[in-house]
This record gives structure tokens, sequence and C-alpha cells, in this order.
């Protein structure tokens, strides 16, 4: 007889409709074939699935069993096959009626004994679920919480083999699993209220999480800089319910989402190793998975130590940086990934940390300082719009136990900095000023003529290049909105200049 149960397969975070077909015939020596084009994880469900049957009492048919999984093109991966190839062998063999089985989709792993195994993506799959024409969705339980975010969808959580047939079969009324969403933002990020001192920076990384920009902190070791880089995802708005189900879907799918998780609430801080290579930073493999930029997605990516992060890990940042996806590409298929992110770099001034330090002196040669900062790609310096100073902190600031503005208290100003931000690009396909284009300078960024000859001034003054030009403009813009300013004035200017002047000394540009 033959069988037909509805499955799913992902290629990145895009679930593709897979049928199941389970055909069993009497005659001839036995077999379990399982073909349309499976990988070694696909093939060994059928040393885990005779097990299940064998340790749930179902009798595992010693006939010819053939498994296509349709469409026979498309690359099929991973365990979560198990349950519909399962339930397909038990329908062919008249266990189940398989005309039941049409309304239901299936995905999970088994384990040997028969219980149901989380599965990787389940997220993806309910949210496109409506798609595919089917509403009723079989799923391991750990799996539960995050298909719950979808609405119009019935979840079934279940725990095992035995519970699924049951279920199936009428013998056992189980409910949907239904769970309220709450988008609260609790206080679970750190507070920037711990960071003494750096006024500066705090006030820098305020204008970056207002305007989107991405920020660059440079200083000797121990003045607080990953300190300042951690705290940047507190003061961010609070993530929409459209921003929080597209983050949870890649953390789903890279299998990061821990039980009983139903979204991921708290904006994403991804700080990779400057050993990682290329396709841990934008993501791979054979069957394409989430890279570091993509898990940062709606958050903020750190990098910590710049120099040291090889060049053409670096240059591979272009691409996400400037579109907010990145595109992998594999033989058979082109994946492409959500990558919009914060970028915080940090970086010592010279390979000893202290050239600058008034305490301690540098003991670089001016050749190690040259090499040090030479290897920080320039494509990637471009993209970055604030570059800051945080020198060490002085003791008086470190015992000084008077309370810092807490992170919420900051929130609220970047929050009503990107409302304006929002109202002003509604119609231009952009959300904040960073990702400004030239046509949008021109629109919302005229500067009154004192302003224009304080920014000349500042240019041959300080030797920066028409790139710093467009980047002041930019930060001006996101002050004055800070500020609840409809126009650009001097004193926005004479702040955003600061954000590159110390450019010219560590880079030479
Ligand atoms: N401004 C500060 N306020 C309070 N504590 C601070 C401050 N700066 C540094 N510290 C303390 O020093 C520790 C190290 O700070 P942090 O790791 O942020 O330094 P860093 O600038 O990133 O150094 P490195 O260059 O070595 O990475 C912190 O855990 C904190 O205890
Ligand atoms: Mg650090």
């Amino acid at each position: 007889m033959l069988a037909r149960v509805q499955s799913a397969h992902l290629l990145g975070i895009e679930p593709y409709w897979v049928e199941v077909e389970v055909d069993i015939a009497q005659k001839g020596l036995p077999y379990f074939s399982i073909v349309g084009l499976p990988d070694t994880t696909v093939k060994e469900s059928r040393d885990r699935i005779k097990a299940a049957f064998k340790n749930t009492g179902f009798p595992f048919p010693i006939k010819q069993i053939t498994v296509n999984l349709a469409p026979a093109d498309l690359k099929k991966e991973g365990s979560s096959f198990d349950l519909p190839i399962a339930i397909g062998i038990l329908s062919a063999e008249g266990h189940i009626p398989n005309k039941i089985l049409k309304d239901y989709l299936l995905v999970g792993e088994l384990s040997l004994e028969g219980k149901l195994r989380p599965v990787k993506g389940v997220l993806c799959i309910a949210s496109k679920l409506v798609e595919s024409g089917i509403k009723k969705l079989i799923i391991p339980k750990e799996n539960a919480s995050e298909a719950s975010v979808v609405k119009d969808i019935e979840v079934y959580a279940l725990n095992d083999l035995v519970e699924v047939v049951e279920f199936l079969k009428g013998e056992k009324t189980i409910e949907p699993f239904k769970r309220e969403i709450e988008l609260s933002d609790s206080d679970f990020y750190e507070d920037l209220a711990d960071v003494k001192g750096q006024f500066y920076a705090k006030r820098a990384l305020e204008i970056a999480a207002s305007g989107g920009h991405n920020i660059l902190f440079v200083g000797p070791p121990g003045s607080g800089k990953s300190m300042l880089a951690r705290r940047l995802p507190g003061i961010l708005p609070p993530m929409t319910l459209q921003e929080a189900i597209e983050t949870t879907k890649i953390h789903s799918v890279a299998g990061l989402l821990y039980e009983g998780v139903g979204l991921v609430l708290k904006r994403p801080f991804r700080s990779p190793h400057h050993s990682a290579s290329d396709i841990a930073l934008i993501g791979g493999g054979q069957i394409p998975k989430p890279g570091e930029v993509s898990l940062a997605h709606n958050g903020v990516l750190f990098l910590d130590e710049l120099p040291e992060f090889k060049r053409n890990v670096l240059e591979v940042l272009r691409q996400p940086l400037e579109d907010g996806y990145v595109t992998v590409a594999r033989s058979y298929a082109t994946v492409q990934f959500p990558a919009r992110f914060l970028l915080v770099a940090a970086m010592n001034p010279c390979p000893c940390g202290h050239y600058g330090d008034t305490l301690k002196p540098c003991t670089c040669t001016p050749n190690m300082i040259m090499r040090y900062r030479s290897k920080v790609s320039g494509p990637l310096l471009d993209r970055i719009d604030i570059h800051i100073e945080v020198p060490r902190v002085n003791y008086d600031d470190l015992r000084d136990d008077s309370p810092s503005e807490s992170s919420k208290s900051i929130c609220e100003r970047v929050i009503k900095a990107r409302q304006i931000q929002l109202k002003r690009f509604q119609e231009e396909g952009i959300f904040s000023n960073a990702h400004m284009k030239t046509k949008h300078l021109k629109k919302f960024c005229k500067l009154d003529e004192d302003s224009h000859s304080l920014l000349k001034n500042a240019m041959e003054k300080l030797g920066l290049s028409a790139r710093a030009h467009s980047k002041i403009i930019k930060v001006a813009r996101t002050i004055a909105d800070l500020e609840g300013s409809e126009n650009i004035k001097y004193h926005h200017i004479a702040e955003a200049i600061q954000y590159r002047s110390f450019e010219r000394q560590i880079f030479n540009t």
C-alpha cells in the first residue's frame, strides 16, 4: 500500500514542502530504502525508526519499503523526517487511515525509544504553514513555544510516537498548544549606569543607537570598551513583534533556541572571536546555516580587537553592512539570510595599548603602530560613522557612587529620535539616518552658511576625507533629532565633527 505524509525542509530560513511517500510491497527480499536526495543524516533515519518501532511495540514490516522524499531534486538533510517516515510506514501498513494525514504536517526526530526530539527551524515552518494549505502541525513538545507564536494554525506538541499514533487515530484527544505572547521589555539588559565616567563615550553610544550608526571605540586596555558595547542593546528600542519573529526564525534555524523560549525578545548581542572564519561570520556550510552577522540581526555585532581580525574576514562584512542581508551561494541553491545589525568595534590605539595614555608610556615603535592600524580594512572603516576615544577612567570617576543615568532613561530619548526618523523616511524605504543616501542628505540635511563654513574649516584643518563629510552630516542629523530640532544647527555639526576628529590621528586618512 502507498501512504503520503506532509512534511517540510528548510533552505536557509525558507521552508519547502516535502511529501513523504511510503510504499510497502510484499514480494521479494525485504529492504528499507530512502530516495529523493537524502544526505547521510536522513539515511540514518532508518536505524532510528527501526529501533523506535521495536521499543514502542509497533511491528516493523519485514517487507520491501521504499520511501521517497518529493520533490526529489531538492537536497534533504537532518533528522526531522524521522516522524513523517515512521507515520508513513504505519499508515501504509494500515494502522492509520491515510486520508486523515493530508490535514497535518509533521516534523520531528525520533529517539531510539520512540520519544520525539526537537528539530531546528520549526518557527520558519509554522509561519509559512498556511501557504501550504495545511493548518495542523504535529511537532515535538520542546518546539511548542516557538510554533505557538504563529496565529491561525493548530499546533499539536506531542511526546512520543505512541502519542502521535493515538492522536491521529482519534484514540486520544489533545488540545492544540496555545500560549499568549508577552512582548514585555523586562530589565534583562546590563545597565549603562554601571559604567563610571566615560561621558563622551556614553553620549556617542546614545547617538549610535538613535541613528543606527556603527561605532568604533579606541582606547587602552581596561577602559570599559567592552562594557560599553555590551550595554548597547539595552538602549535600543524594544523589539517589535515583527523583529522578534525575524530574529527568532534565525535562531531557530541555527538550533539556538532553548526549551520554553517562544520568541527571542532580547536584542541579540554577538561577539565573535577575532579568530573566527569568514564562514562563521557570514554563514555557510554544505546546507547553509546563518553566521554571526545573521544571529546579530536586529541587534548588535561586536568586533573586539578589530585589527586582530583577518582582512578577508572583515571584507565579507561589506555586503551585510550595505544591504542588510547576506547571500550564501551553493551549487544547488542560493540562500539569503537577513543581517541588519549595529556594528560596534573596539581596538587599542597601538599593540601595547598605551599610545596617548597619560599614565603609562607606550612601548611600541612608530612602525609597529602603523602596521597595527593598517590592519583595519579601509572599506570597513568607511562604514563606521562614529569614532570615539575611550580614555583610561580616572580614580575619582571610579569611586564616585552617585547614580549615573540608567539605560532605561537613555532609551526613552533613543525611542523619540527613532520615531522622528521613521516618520521622516516613511516614503523613502529606509529607517534611520545612518542609511541615508546622497538624495536624502540633500532633502533632509540642509545646512546654514555658518555650519557650512565650520564644516569646511574642520575638513581642511583636520584633513578629513570626502567620506567623512557625509558621515558628519548624518551624525549631525541624529544629534538634531535627539534634540527634537527640525534643522541641523551649528552646534550639531560641531559635535558631529568630534566623532571624526580622531580618525586622522589613528588611521592617517
Ligand atoms: N568606566 C568604567 N566603569 C566601571 N568599571 C570599569 C570601567 N572601565 C573598566 N571597568 C572595569 O574594568 C573591567 C574591564 O573593562 P572592559 O573589559 O570593558 O575593558 P576594555 O576597554 O574592553 O579592555 P580591553 O582593551 O582589554 O579589551 C570591567 O569589567 C570593569 O570591572
Ligand atoms: Mg575589551
